[in-house]
């Protein structure tokens, strides 16, 4: 780098400060970087743990190491997922690997297939480049985003018909989850946020260790003719931007045709009681 106005300047001098250099960049600053303090992934993915150290240096893979280590949230103990050295390598995790074509660029990042829920912690990533050593840590969170869908539930109640919408989410992870309703009506076309009629149960734990959801939304029944598209907004921290479920309501003068169709089977018993009379009295 700085050869060419060495001429003035002793040999020793350049030779020492090439050794300092190399001591310098291989010992002190040999480091790694992570992907931050935190890394999200989703479960069952298959996911990279990055661990690279910077400036992609060509190495000798013959003469480095790498270790993973994981720390769960519950217990103290690191247990070791990974290790490479030399023509050695192990995964006590199964499936984990560090691609050694990778490695040899600097890139020690953990590959780990179908990530789970239980394996969310505190990851240390060891690096030794004989003689040096260098290690990082990321924390890693496992999420699982949630299947939404809509449907209408019709139930009596009292004598009445119970008309509600039901927002099933499954299969997410962590359990806070909040659930909100909107719609929109031709008079108004905008989206009103509704609070009336909601009423959302408590989350269920499934076995895999994911939760589900339920969201109810009772209807009023309408008298007019008319379209209204009711919406089913879910947050989630698995979520970028919320999720959003539509539902359309079309009611073509629904107490009319209710009615009619109410007092159909009474009369349909007369007729046939009527029609059996009317045989008796012809014998
Ligand atoms: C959660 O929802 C899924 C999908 O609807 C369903 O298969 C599963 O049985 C539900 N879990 C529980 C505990 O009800
Ligand atoms: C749910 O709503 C509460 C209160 O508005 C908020 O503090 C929380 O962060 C929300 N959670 C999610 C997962 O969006």
């Amino acid at each position: 780098m700085a050869g060419r106005s060495a001429a003035s300047v002793s040999w020793d001098f350049w030779l020492l400060l090439l050794v300092l250099g190399r001591w310098l960049t291989t010992a002190d600053f040999l480091e790694v970087e992570m992907a931050g303090r935190t890394q999200i992934v989703s479960l069952n993915d298959n996911v990279t743990i990055f661990c690279k150290i910077p400036g992609s240096p060509h190495l000798n893979i013959k003469i480095m190491g790498i270790t993973w280590f994981r720390k769960s949230q519950m217990s103290e103990k690191e247990v070791k997922l990974f290790e490479f050295f030399g023509d050695h390598q192990a995964a006590f995790r199964p499936g984990a690997i560090v691609f050694p074509w990778r490695l040899e660029k600097g890139d020690a990042s953990l590959q780990l297939p179908e990530v789970q829920l239980g394996e969310a912690g505190e990851y240390r990533c060891e690096v030794v480049v004989t003689p040096q050593k260098a290690q990082g840590r990321v924390w890693i969170e496992v999420v699982a985003y949630p299947a939404s869908r809509l449907f209408l539930e019709r139930a009596m109640v009292k004598g009445n018909e119970d008309t509600r919408i039901v927002c099933k989410s499954s299969g997410f992870y962590p359990e806070a989850i909040n659930i909100t309703w909107e719609k929109w009506t031709q008079k108004v076309p905008h989206h009103l946020e509704i609070s009336e009629g909601v009423i959302t149960s408590p989350a269920i734990k499934n076995e895999d260790g994911t939760f589900n959801v339920t969201s109810y939304l009772n209807l009023q029944s309408s008298l007019e003719d008319s379209v209204t598209i009711y919406q089913c907004v879910v947050w989630h921290t698995s979520l970028l931007t919320p999720l959003k479920v539509n539902f359309t309501q079309t009611v073509i003068g629904s107490k009319k045709r209710d009615a009619s169709w109410s007092i159909l089977p009474p009369c349909l018993g007369l007729i046939l009681l009527l029609m059996i009379g009317l045989c008796f009295w012809k014998r």
